[in-house]
């Protein structure tokens, strides 16, 4: 990308900042320094004067899958790098570079009306583009990992930019390399790859539900990605909470993954379990069943709470902390446990 070739100019500081608005469970914290980062070549002096100092440091996306506590002590880099381009093109693909800092759902509709069709059942999850491949988000069907071709970063352990390949990225259900390493990457920019043939993905439950009712299933070879764009718009608004509205960070499990022995086993006790088919020999389960199976849906502690229409999302009434949230957590966590012998593990990165 046509970056600025002169020596930036360092990033701006912050003092004190409130980042209520800036995270979506609206918790409210306080980052004792906050650098405002809008393109990749202020990283480097400014990770060197975080070493002199010694200060703890994290970077902030778009806040929405965070657990923060009330005080961020020391450094935070607020991602702002901006920018889309188209950096390459041959027969059967083309190449989009795209600054960390974009925010995720705009890149959505901005790939739709270029006419890049494939992110399409991606649309709404919010945040921004360089969190993308740490958690390698995914929804209905399809996981961003199927775009990415490679993602650049500043190695803090090299003290070097770096660019992983897709291989080197180690995608797996959300997982990659980056979230195996915490606080050793700063993702700068990602470079997508769309295939130039497309083809609707409508297979899963909600989609495929959502197109049996409009009585046009038989129609989806024909479906455009800006109607499957718009259905899984509308499916996920009446599924999951508006963090405008009230705050949340989407799933707050993962859905477990446990082997076909004890799948087995526990479809004997719990015939209606819901799972999903994943690599040899293992099985996903649905983490929502067995949370809502438990009785926590809508379920309320101090100021945290088990979303009422979905019981993998846990919601701040308002003056939640990161206590409250955790605390119910652990409490969901130890009676799935105990009822089903399943682990649940935390989606969002608690900091
Ligand atoms: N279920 C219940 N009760 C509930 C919730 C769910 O019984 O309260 C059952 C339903 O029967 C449903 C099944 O659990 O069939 C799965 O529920 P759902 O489809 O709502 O969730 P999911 O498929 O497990 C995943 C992602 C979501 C993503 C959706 C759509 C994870 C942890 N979550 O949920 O991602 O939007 O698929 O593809 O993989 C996110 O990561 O923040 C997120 C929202």
């Amino acid at each position: 990308m046509n970056r600025a070739k002169n020596a930036p100019l360092p990033p701006k500081l912050i003092p004190n900042l409130g980042l209520k608005s800036r995270n979506t469970f609206g918790l409210e914290v306080s980052a004792e320094r906050a650098f405002e980062i809008t393109q990749p070549d202020q990283i480097p002096a400014l990770m060197d004067e975080i070493a002199q100092n010694q200060w703890a440091w994290r970077v902030l996306g778009g806040g929405s899958n965070v657990i923060l506590p009330p005080v961020l002590s020391g450094a935070t880099l607020l991602m702002n790098i901006a920018g889309q381009e188209v950096a390459n093109e041959d027969g059967s693909n083309t190449y989009l570079l795209v600054g960390a800092g974009v925010n995720w759902h705009e890149l959505v509709q901005w790939t739709l009306t270029h006419n890049l069709p494939g992110l399409e059942n991606l649309a709404l999850i919010p945040g921004t583009v360089g969190a993308t491949p740490i958690q390698n988000i995914g929804a209905y069907g399809v996981e961003v990992a199927q775009y990415i071709e490679s993602v650049t970063a500043f190695d803090t352990h090299k003290n070097a930019f770096v660019t992983l390949s897709n291989k080197d990225c180690q995608f797996a259900y959300r997982d990659s390399h980056f979230k195996q390493n915490p606080n050793r990457y700063i993702v700068t920019e990602v470079l997508f790859k769309f295939p130039k043939a497309w083809q609707p993905r409508v297979h899963y439950a909600d989609l495929a539900k959502f197109f049996a009712d409009q009585s046009n299933a038989d129609l989806a070879p024909t479906l455009s990605p800006q109607e499957i764009f718009d259905a899984v718009c509308q499916v996920r608004t009446q599924k999951l909470p508006d963090p405008k509205v009230i705050g949340n960070a989407g799933s707050f499990f993962q859905n477990p993954i446990v082997s076909t022995e004890q799948y087995n086993a526990l479809v004997q006790q719990f015939p209606n379990i819901v799972s999903y088919p994943d690599a040899a020999g293992k099985r996903k389960l649905a983490a929502g069943w067995l949370i809502d199976q438990c009785g926590f849906k809508g379920k309320r502690l101090a100021e945290a709470g088990v979303y009422e229409k979905q019981a993998l999302v846990i919601v701040n009434y308002g003056n939640a902390s990161a206590s409250d949230i955790l605390n119910l957590a652990k409490q969901i966590q130890e009676t799935v446990q105990k009822q089903y012998g399943v682990t649940l593990d935390i989606e969002p990165n608690i900091l």
